[in-house]
């Protein structure tokens, strides 16, 4: 499929559902969103306004559902790692009955494809009322949660139809990393200066394209490991447990199988007892620090039957690995581990019989707390 995103958006073309066209659109989105927020440079353009509001922070608080949440625990490790700003991230509807102790000057991030979320508008209006400054991530112009923050950033990623979110996901994670980035520069961090974000979305978006071409063996391996599971784990350390969370949703939501996403250390502490002959387990292997300690994580499980499977980043790789990603940053690795996932549940739900954009019981904006 090449995918020309000029075409009219809102239309299936030749493909059979949104989900997979809005998953190989994905390469062309990092690749717009360096347009949009990058100088003919690589520095990232970001309102001063915006800017100064965040340099002033003490503590970054992210918010949001479902993937959107997904999506800043990614940033976390991005903001922490280029700013040194600490910071947290928070499910919606919890943070909205909950609210934590906060820091003297907090700095908001909603994140939210729809930008109508009402668990997450929620916790605008009380940020709101606090007379906080906030800034809200989103897919669409003028929604309710673009309106009533103080920033707003657009992922510039076309409509997205599907209910299953696969290329806000990325969209997110890629502006977040621009923003870290910049954020991280006017705070002169040594991290941040270094990162080359024009030159790491170039080489996120060929390694995207290069997944999704190998499609076809990623097709066949949901064929033959999850068609007839009842359940299946993804599990990482770090950002790649992150990513695990992820991984388990779109499965989940999609396909019905039940899936976890799991920090790989700690199986051993009761959640291995699920292990069965069979049960699919799925290493996500990027980060060179703990790549050992998830292998023998997945060792564990295999001495009790689990039929385990690997997505690796290249330079970690080891013969026999399942599914290999080109090398990018290790804070870049969840644009990339995350879309053999995204295929993964695609496939599944497809092989299934379902319907893969339309799945049961879910809506693609949650306007309800
Ligand atoms: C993701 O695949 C789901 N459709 C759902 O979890 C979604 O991410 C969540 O409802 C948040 O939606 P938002 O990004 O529009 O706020």
């Amino acid at each position: 499929f090449h995918v020309d995103m000029d075409a009219n958006e809102t239309d299936k073309g030749t493909y059979p559902f949104y989900m997979l066209k809005e998953i190989d659109e994905q390469p062309n989105v990092m690749r717009r969103l360096a347009q949009v927020y990058l100088s003919e440079t690589g520095e990232p353009v970001i309102s001063d306004k915006l800017l100064n509001s965040m340099k002033q922070a003490d503590r970054i608080y992210i918010v949001g559902a479902g993937t959107s949440y997904h999506a800043g625990l990614v940033g976390k490790r991005l903001f922490e790692n280029m700013t040194q700003t600490p910071t947290e991230v928070h499910i919606s509807s919890e943070f909205a009955y909950e609210q934590p102790i906060l820091s003297k000057k907090p700095f908001f991030i909603f994140l939210s494809q729809s930008g109508e979320t009402a668990d997450s508008r929620e916790v605008l209006v009380n940020v709101n009322a606090g007379g906080y400054e906030s800034l809200t991530i989103t897919n669409v112009q003028n929604s309710t949660l673009s309106r009533e923050a103080t920033y707003t950033l657009l992922l510039h990623a076309g409509p997205e139809i599907a209910v299953a979110s696969t290329k806000a996901y990325t969209a997110q994670i890629a502006i977040e990393a621009i923003l870290a980035k910049a954020l991280g520069e006017a705070d002169n961090q040594i991290v941040a200066q270094r990162f080359d974000v024009r030159h790491q979305l170039g080489l996120v978006a060929t390694g995207i394209q290069a997944i999704v071409d190998e499609k076809k063996k990623i097709e066949d391996l949901a064929k033959s490991s999850f068609l007839n599971t009842p359940n299946a784990f993804y599990i990482g350390r770090g950002i790649d447990w992150s990513v695990s969370l992820e991984a388990a949703l779109k499965l989940k939501e999609i396909s019905y199988v039940q899936a976890e996403g799991f920090a790989s250390g700690e199986l051993k502490h009761g959640t291995i007892a699920l292990i069965e002959k069979g049960t699919p387990v799925i290493g996500l292997i990027t980060q060179e620090k703990t790549a050992g300690l998830t292998r023998s994580n997945l060792q564990e499980t295999m001495a009790r039957g689990a039929h385990i499977l690997t997505i690796v980043s290249e330079s970690l790789a080891k013969p026999g690995d399942d599914i290999i990603l080109p090398d990018v940053d290790e804070l870049m690795t969840p644009l990339l581990s995350v879309v053999p996932t995204q295929l993964i549940a695609y496939y599944t739900s497809l092989n299934k019989g379902l319907d893969v954009d339309k799945p049961r019981n879910l809506a693609k904006s949650v306007t309800v707390e």
